[in-house]
């Protein structure tokens, strides 16, 4: 079986009671928490699932398999340029048309590999240990069987991503390059490293909400973009469709989380939350120029283009309004009220 090497053993009921005890009495005996022992043990959790109707309307249920149609000659591209700004920029320009459609492919191809990867090694994971009852924490039944719900989505849009991919490399004939998501994932666990052992099972959670609660641009405004070809936009917009009942999901999860957390535990998580923000949305600059790079472009021309192209302002503007909801739901349960993760949030741009 497939183990997360930050996942603790599998824990009985009685051991996930004890677990939850320990927890709450490590609360107790906090004195910088923000919210009462009798508060966090009185408060009513109440779960309202979003998922009541999966089977008529999740994607691997019933929906269709999303076939590419030859619609080049209409003028149709392979992803949006809108939210690919390097194609745009007088270097890549000068480089001619056929260039820009080869990097237009490889962004797409970036985005499929890097959805397929994610949705099984990362967003899996964790709902597995939902689905499985291995967080350590008492969830609602009705929470365990939505994950269950969710890791057969994520198989899914991993599946049909890679499915999209092999269409268009087949219609197009352009090689995708190697993709590395280790190096994503690296970035991603950086901020994790110094969190105590004990605390990591729950940063690997903490990874996963903000994921699944963030609004990516990709899957908002891709499927609205006429410009792109249909079959990339109805499977975005199959997957955008799922995401909003996941996302209904992971808010509920943080919302039942958080408050269970002591206040040292949630001192010592608010601080990594930026930095999963932030690196869950931040460009992949590696890929970025990985790609450039299948051009006539010299490396100094490169870094010109990138850093043209992501200017660290505008970047975390885009990154602010992509976060929103998630950084409403850490305000609405307390986050802020801790004051190192609210300095934490302001000194990486995501507050103010
Ligand atoms: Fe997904
Ligand atoms: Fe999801």
């Amino acid at each position: 079986m497939n183990q997360d090497p930050d996942q603790p053993a599998n824990l009985s009921a009685g051991q996930k009671q004890e677990h939850l005890a320990a927890l709450l009495k490590e609360s107790a005996s906090s004195t910088n928490g923000d919210h009462s022992q009798e508060e966090i043990m009185t408060r009513a959790f109440v779960y309202r699932s979003r998922l009541r109707d999966w089977d008529s309307l999740a994607s691997v249920r019933g929906g269709p398999r999303r076939l590419l149609e030859d619609e080049e000659a209409k003028g149709k591209v392979y992803f949006s340029t809108r939210l690919t700004p390097y194609v745009h920029h007088p270097l890549v320009v000068r480089l001619g048309p056929e260039a820009q459609r080869a990097l237009v492919i490889h962004r797409l191809y970036h985005y499929l590999d890097f959805t397929a990867n994610f949705e099984i090694e990362v967003v899996n994971r964790a709902a597995q240990r939902i689905a499985m009852g291995m967080t350590g924490f008492d969830l609602p039944a009705e929470m365990a069987s939505d994950a269950y719900k969710i890791y057969c989505d994520e198989g899914y849009h991993s599946f049909f991503s890679i499915d999209l991919k092999l269409q268009v490399q087949a219609a197009t004939g352009v090689t995708p390059l190697p993709y590395n998501f280790d190096r994503f994932l690296r970035r991603l666990y950086k901020a994790s490293e110094k969190v105590p052992a004990n605390l990591k099972p729950i940063a690997s959670l903490l990874t996963v909400i903000v994921f699944e609660t963030l609004i990516s641009l990709i899957l908002n405004k891709l499927p609205k973009d006429q410009q792109v070809v249909s079959a990339v936009r109805q499977v975005i917009s199959d997957h955008a469709d799922d995401e909003a009942r996941h996302h209904a999901f992971f808010s509920s999860f943080f919302e039942f989380l958080w408050p269970q957390l002591s206040g040292r535990q949630r001192s010592t998580l608010g601080l990594l939350l930026p930095h999963f923000i932030i690196k869950s949305l931040e460009p992949d600059y590696d890929s970025i120029k990985q790609c450039l790079a299948v051009t006539t472009l010299k490396p100094e021309e490169i870094d010109q283009v990138v850093e043209e192209c992501y200017p660290w302002k505008s970047v975390i503007a885009d990154l602010r309004n992509t976060a929103s909801a998630t950084l409403r739901l850490f305000k609405r349960n307390g986050a802020f009220d801790d004051l190192p993760t609210y300095d934490a949030f302001q000194a990486s741009g995501l507050i103010d």
